[in-house]
């Protein structure tokens, strides 16, 4: 998948051998990079990385892209920038601010009219390991000519450590990352660009690196492996970051490095080259993500914005690739040839969290309307099995970022045993995208609340729009290929429909979300959105949830009822809709509260239910996406009830690059 507008001409882009990125020379130090891990290298970094360099402040540009980079999460922020031009004798001639906490710790410490016009910012994630000012990144060399910020994990970091304290580093910090800043001042012989590829030489881990240093102003050495970095390109200025949206405000003209890449600029010229020092000649992508896309605009957080956006996200996923004319769909990002897909015999979906949700829903529709055996696999299981890679199976890599490290290693096991993988993404430009075989983007803006929800229901969109095209290549007539379509197109109104639910399920939400346990029950196409249910729950108001398949609450989860544990029912409108109504009858026999999510107008159940929520009547198969909207309100308001931070709950992150 390469970037684009839309995402109908994806193109199969050169891929980089993800071990390129150890080969090279031997430098001075020996190169231990193949020791074990350690304590270290189990700390979960999951971080941001803003580098500027032109004309302008960099310290108010680097903090406002620090900002932007919120949203992923992390618990300490700073900045390296050059004081001055005219440094005193003795003077570190590079000052770096970093501070724990939210940005605004940050910004209050910065001053306002700080010189410098270029540098380099970062925001931390840790979940172990010290969370204080010191372990917050830049990290300088010993004699603070040389800063560094880092994403990812040195794995052998503490005998890189041991050696250059031996050798005469004195470190600051606690961190893994520190011993980056220490290897390039250690090779650094004028050339900062050399200096870092001999530094990289050593490390063992994955890393997303930007690097300064006093000798050459206005120079921002870059390097990834494992850990995405986008180049900006301005008009007399240059950008670095670990996600466009803390691009967005300065350039829309962005480069994308591959792993194994190393990137040298200065206000006016980037030059990108591999480590052995091949340049590598920049492909210029167009971001098309408009400014006010990553803003809350009036909305009190990303959350509640991006549950409010779906009617608008769904209908751009659909949108130019529904097939009137022969009731089908089209998917040019594919890749794949009409004969291709006809020979598919079976599809298997890798992916974590909300993502390996979408893939349940898909992979029924899948089987159940394609007629193809489809299967959703967690990418943190599959990657360590041993997985059978059959011929004529085609492998779907759903993530929204497209940089979560479980989906991405499964994939590339995938594809390194001749597995074909397509990748449904939603970052234009992500590694699973330009790593996978062809793909379809999901388009639905950028996502910046932690918890995922329009990119949910952009990627079903996604799914019905693949399952219709598949059906449509075996048993499914041009008749029924219109209805689809008909029912399809209806669907972003009917969401509409059901985000007018949001106040009564606000009150639903203030009488229970003193609730410590809740369970969440579907069936068919609903099982898997009862999971989503409960893991929205769980994520940001932290409440137990257990998402389960309303047929199986008789084989255990039944002995969890109580008036203290309330059970939230999909209830489908089809042949299953007495079963799940006798399973509600279950639960309010042993005195279990009920919140039954229902079609409009089912008398039944809202007479069994304690609280009725009347979704939009469409057709069963396109229950999903009305079901998963309320869901989204009530844990949102859940949350909101026990004062959470819905945009940033505790411990997660938007997208985890480490296993
Ligand atoms: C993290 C996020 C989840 C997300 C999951 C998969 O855990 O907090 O919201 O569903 O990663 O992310 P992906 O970007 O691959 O869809």
């Amino acid at each position: 998948m390469t970037g684009e507008a839309r995402g109908d001409s994806l193109s199969y882009s050169a891929r980089l051998p993800f071990e390129e990125a150890r080969a090279g020379a031997v430098s001075r130090l020996p190169d231990l990079s193949g020791r074990g891990r350690d304590a270290a290298g189990k700390e979960l970094l999951m971080c941001g990385i803003v580098g500027y360099t032109g004309q302008r402040q960099a310290s108010r540009i680097l903090v406002e892209g620090l900002k932007r980079l919120e949203y992923r999460g992390y618990d300490s922020a700073g900045i390296a920038v050059r004081k001055d031009e005219t440094v005193k004798e003795g003077e570190a001639p590079l000052l770096v601010i970093k501070k724990k906490g939210k940005i605004a710790e940050l910004r209050k410490a910065v001053p306002k009219d700080l010189p410098g016009n270029y540098g380099i910012g970062h925001t931390r994630w840790a979940t172990h390991g010290g969370v204080t000012d010191v372990n917050a990144h830049p990290h300088l060399d010993t004699a603070g000519r040389v800063a560094i910020v880092h994403n990812g994990i040195i794995e052998n970091y503490a005998p890189l450590k041991e050696m250059l304290e031996n050798d005469g580093a004195v470190f600051a910090s606690d961190t893994d990352s520190e011993v980056i800043a220490h290897l390039v001042a250690y090779h650094y012989e004028g050339d900062l660009e050399s200096a870092v590829k001999a530094a990289l030489r050593h490390l063992k881990g994955t890393y997303g690196i930007a690097a300064v240093h006093a000798d050459e102003p206005g120079r921002i050495v870059g390097a990834r492996n494992g850990s995405p970095l986008v180049i900006g390109v301005g008009d007399g200025e240059m950008l670095l970051a670990s996600d466009v949206t803390a691009l967005l405000a300065h350039t829309t003209s962005v480069v994308y490095l591959n792993d194994g890449e190393v990137v040298s600029m200065s206000p006016r010229e980037f030059r990108i080259s591999d480590r052995d020092d091949r340049a590598v000649d920049p492909k210029i992508d167009l971001v098309t993500w408009k400014l006010d896309a990553i803003e809350k605009e009036g909305f009190s957080s990303y959350m509640e914005k991006e549950i409010c956006e779906q009617p608008e996200s769904i209908a751009r996923a659909l949108s130019g690739r529904m097939d009137l004319e022969y009731g089908s769909a089209k998917l040019g990002g594919l890749e794949l040839s009409k004969k291709e897909l006809h020979a598919i015999e079976r599809i298997r979906v890798i992916a974590a969290g909300t993502s390996w949700h979408a893939g349940l829903v898909g992979c029924q529709l899948m089987e159940s309307v394609a007629r193809l055996p489809a299967q959703a696999e967690l990418a943190s299981e599959l990657r360590y099995r041993n997985p059978v890679v059959e011929p004529n199976s085609l492998y779907l890599a759903v993530s929204q970022s497209g940089e979560t490290a479980d989906t991405l290693y499964a994939m590339r096991e995938i594809q390194r045993r001749g597995g074909s993988v397509l990748g449904v993404c939603n970052v234009v430009g992500s590694t699973i995208a330009r790593e996978s075989d062809g793909g379809i983007y999901v388009h639905s803006g950028p996502e910046i609340a932690v918890a995922s929800t329009k990119a949910f229901t952009s990627q079903l969109a996604a799914f019905y729009l693949l399952t219709l095209s598949l059906a449509r290549l075996h048993d499914m007539s041009h008749h029924e290929g219109d209805r689809f379509l008909k029912e399809l197109k209806a669907v972003p109104e009917a969401v509409g429909r059901s985000l007018l639910l949001r106040d009564r399920i606000q009150a639903i939400a203030k009488r229970y979300a003193h609730h410590r346990d809740f369970l969440f029950l579907g069936r068919g196409l609903l099982y898997p959105i009862a999971l989503e249910g409960a893991l929205k729950l769980k994520e940001i108001s932290y409440i137990h949830a257990e998402g389960y398949a309303s047929g199986e609450i008789k084989h255990g989860p039944i002995a969890l009822v109580s008036p203290e544990t309330p059970s939230v029912f999909l209830v489908p409108n089809d042949h299953l809709r007495e079963k799940t109504i006798s399973n509600m009858r279950e639960i309010k026999a042993r005195g279990g509260p009920i919140i039954a999510l229902a079609e409009e107008g089912d008398e039944d159940v809202a007479a069994i239910a304690d609280e009725f929520i009347p979704v939009p009547a469409v057709e069963t198969r396109f229950q999903p996406f009305v079901m998963v909207p309320p869901l989204q309100f009530f844990s949102y308001f859940c949350a909101l009830e026990r004062g959470c931070d819905v945009d940033q709950p505790r411990n997660l992150a938007k997208s985890v690059t480490v296993e």
